[in-house]
Formats: structure tokens, sequence, C-alpha cells
């Protein structure tokens, strides 16, 4: 019989991507093209616009997991290791390695900050020229400060999200722009690759479910694809089930499939201290719709109470992220409360964004200022103990000894956690 040529072996690509990672070449070690076998995107695939990205760790969370008794629950965290440290590194190289291989001079996005940061660099990486439009005053000092770093013309319009998406069509009518926002393909193949490594991170063996925090519903999709290639090609024998979360203030998708199903979408005036996902018109809703309903996942919303205390928890957990990434985690103990996540199930939450992209955030919770009376107020008792346990408010001192031993004395009265 002649070997199908089309469609690679899945042993043989298991043992490729593999002797791949002992490589010193950049396409091999950058944690999205060393999978280019399923990415037929580029002219010449040996030369991406690559920054090394993808190859983000697989970390356990031994405390979440025991408060949720949850034995099997690891967080991918696509905050490290990606160069720009979020998730929107890994569909850059592949977008932007086409924008370049197609000659174009000018890139362009609308974008709540990471996909601003990530495009600037990998723009200024290939040389062309990078224009970001940001919401004015809502988007995180971390990520504002990335697109300035590398030379990005960084417009603050005074709208949100949504409206800078508006702007941002209208300019592409006027120039010859690439769009490097969600809906370019190429984002998408880029960010299936995390699916791919994710599986071989688990030597093969697929969980039964994925978190992702949602905003303009681009990663979930993209996710749900890299699964289903997986599946076609024979590597694995079934696919997760994929859940997104959404923050209460910014639930478009999830208004949509309480009220009707999917079938249609019902946009929100969008508000949320987790500024990634500010987003009340999501470009992508009808793939999220079809992922979650291929999948057999969910969609949950959470509070900013709820986003703010599994943000903690996560920092406490020695790796921290950033406030859009933490949803997942609040959207599982929802999850798992309601009884769609069994205990005896094992559970992958995505975490998106790296801790110092909002250091505000940060801080404000940890002084006491993030959340105001009527949020703490809704809060379950148990809640609002753990809040109390992890609150870490810098204390400012004179530079003396005894106050230092008086602080660490108090301290020491704390609960530590297990
Ligand atoms: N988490 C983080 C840290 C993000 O930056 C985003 C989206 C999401 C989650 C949601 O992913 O849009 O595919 O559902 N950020 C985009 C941006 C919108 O412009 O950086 P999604």
């Amino acid at each position: 019989m002649i070997p199908d040529t089309n469609h690679p072996n899945p042993g043989a690509l298991r043992w490729l991507w593999q002797e791949r990672r002992t490589s010193t070449m950049p396409v091999d070690q950058s944690g999205v093209w060393r999978f280019r076998d399923l990415l037929p995107i580029l002219q010449s695939p040996e030369n991406p616009v690559t920054l090394r990205e993808g190859n983000t760790p697989l970390y356990d969370l031994p405390r979440s997991s025991k408060a949720l008794g949850i034995d099997f629950l690891l967080a991918k965290h696509q905050g490290i290791s990606n160069p720009t440290g979020s998730f929107k590194d890994t569909g850059m190289t592949a977008a932007l390695s086409v924008a370049a291989e197609r000659k174009f001079e000018w890139v362009a996005c609308a974008s709540t900050g990471n996909t601003s940061a990530s495009m600037a660099a990998y723009a200024a990486r290939a040389g062309l020229r990078s224009i970001v439009l940001i919401p004015e005053g809502k988007i995180a000092w971390g990520k504002l400060s990335q697109s300035m770093d590398y030379g990005a013309v960084t417009l603050q319009l005074r709208t949100d999200f949504d409206g800078c998406v508006r702007i941002l069509s209208d300019l592409l009518k006027r120039l010859p722009i690439y769009l490097l926002n969600s809906v370019n393909p190429y984002r998408a193949e880029g960010q299936k690759t995390a699916a791919f490594e994710l599986i071989e991170q688990l030597e093969w063996q697929v969980p039964e479910h994925v978190l992702v925090p949602g905003g303009n519903l681009a990663n979930g999709a993209a996710l749900g694809k890299g699964f289903r290639e997986m599946l076609d090609l024979g590597l694995v024998s079934r696919v997760p089930r994929i859940s997104v979360i959404q923050a209460e203030g910014a639930n478009p998708l999830f208004r949509s499939l309480q009220e009707n199903g999917g079938e249609e979408l019902i946009p929100v005036e969008a508000d949320t201290r987790a500024s990634a996902i500010r987003i009340g018109n999501p470009a992508s809703f009808r793939k999220a719709v079809s992922t979650i309903h291929s999948t057999g996942g969910w969609c949950e919303q959470v509070s900013e109470q709820e986003i703010a205390l599994a943000k903690a928890e996560i920092g406490a957990e020695g790796i921290g992220c950033e406030p859009a990434s933490a949803a997942t985690l609040a959207g599982l103990k929802k999850l798992v409360a309601s009884g769609r996540i069994t205990r005896e199930e094992r559970v992958v939450l995505i975490l998106t964004g790296h801790t110092l992209k909002d250091p505000e955030y940060t801080i404000n919770y940890h002084r006491g200022t993030l959340l105001d009376d009527a949020e703490m107020a809704s809060a379950i008792t148990s809640d609002l103990a753990l809040h109390r346990v992890l609150q870490r408010p810098p204390v400012v001192l004179d530079p003396d000894v005894d106050s230092v031993l008086h602080i660490i004395e108090s301290v020491l009265r704390y609960p530590v956690l297990a």
C-alpha cells in the first residue's frame, strides 16, 4: 500500500516534535514552530519571526487543589516563558510572520493591552511599523509600557475596546495596513499549538476539562481547533470539555447562552477590573459557542470579588497571574459547586498573562482598596476569612529592628496556608 503522505503519522510526529526540543535552531526552539508540520501558513516555514515563544510551564496548584478536593488540577501558565508575558505571543509569531512574508510595512490592532504588547514586539523584531489602538485609561500599566518600549505608535482612544475596534475597521479602509486583531486566522493557528504542547506535557493523556478566560473569545476556539486536529490525526482519542469563564461585568457570551442558547449575541456595556477581558461585543462569539457546544463545556461568570480572591490564591501558590487569568480558578470553584465538574476529573486552567502585567491591581488588592464594601459584603464567610489571610499590605516602618520584630511576631499569628 502507498503511504498517505498528506496525513502525517502520529508516532512520527510525536518523535519529531520531541527531537526538535534538542535543536539549537530558533525555529525548533520556538514552542509554536516546533509544531510547524501542522502550521501550513508560510511559504518559507524555516524562517518565521520568532522570539522563542511558547514552551510554557505546567504547574500543579496543590493548595487550590486541596481546597477544592480535586486531585488533578494543573495550570498551564502562558504568561510565563512567552516573551511579552501573555498567550498572545503564540498567535502573534504566526500572524506577524505572514505579514512580513507578504511584505506589509504597517500592522495594527485594537487591544485591551496584551495583543498590542505582543504585536509591538514582533513587529519591532521584523522591522515593521505598528499602530496600537487601546482604550484610554482602561489598560494595565505593564501592557501600555510594553507597546511604547517596543516602539509602536500607541494611540489611547477615549472610548472602550469595542470603540477601538470600530475605529480600526475605518482606518483599514483608508490605509494598506495588515490587521492583527484576533479575527486574523493565523493568530488562531499559532494559539492552537498550546493544545499540542499541553497534551505533549501530559504524555498524551487528555484531561477532562480545560478552562479559559473569555474576552474577545478567540482563545477557547483556537485551543478547540488544536485538540480537534490532534483527534483527527489520531494523536489523541478524545478532546477535553472546553469551558469559558467571563467576568460578570463583561459577560456577553454567558448572557447569550442563558437567554437564547447562543443563537444570537447579546452585546453588553462591559465593565470589569480584569481589563484584559473588558469586552462587550466579542468578535469570535460564534466560534466560542460552537467550541463549547461541540466539546460539552460550559460558560460561567464570576464576580469581581471572586476574581480577586482567586488571583490572590494563585499568587499564594507562588506563580501569580493577571486578573483575567484568575477568572479560570474562580469559575472552576463554581463549576465544582454546581456539580458540572466532579472531583475525580482532571482539570487544566489556562493562565493567560503574567502577574507583572497589572501590578496596580495587585497592590490595590493587598492594600484593601481594590474591592468596595458592597463587593466585599457579597463574599461568603469562608471567602472573607481567606481574603484576610491572603492580603499582605506593605508596612512602612522606621529603620528600627524592634519594629521589624514586632511585625514579624504579629504575622506569626496569621494561619499558614497548608
Ligand atoms: N486573558 C488575557 C490576559 C487576555 O489578554 C485576553 C484577551 C484574554 C484572556 C481573553 O482571550 O480574547 O481570546 O477570549 N486579550 C485581548 C487583547 C482582547 O487585546 O489583548 P480572548
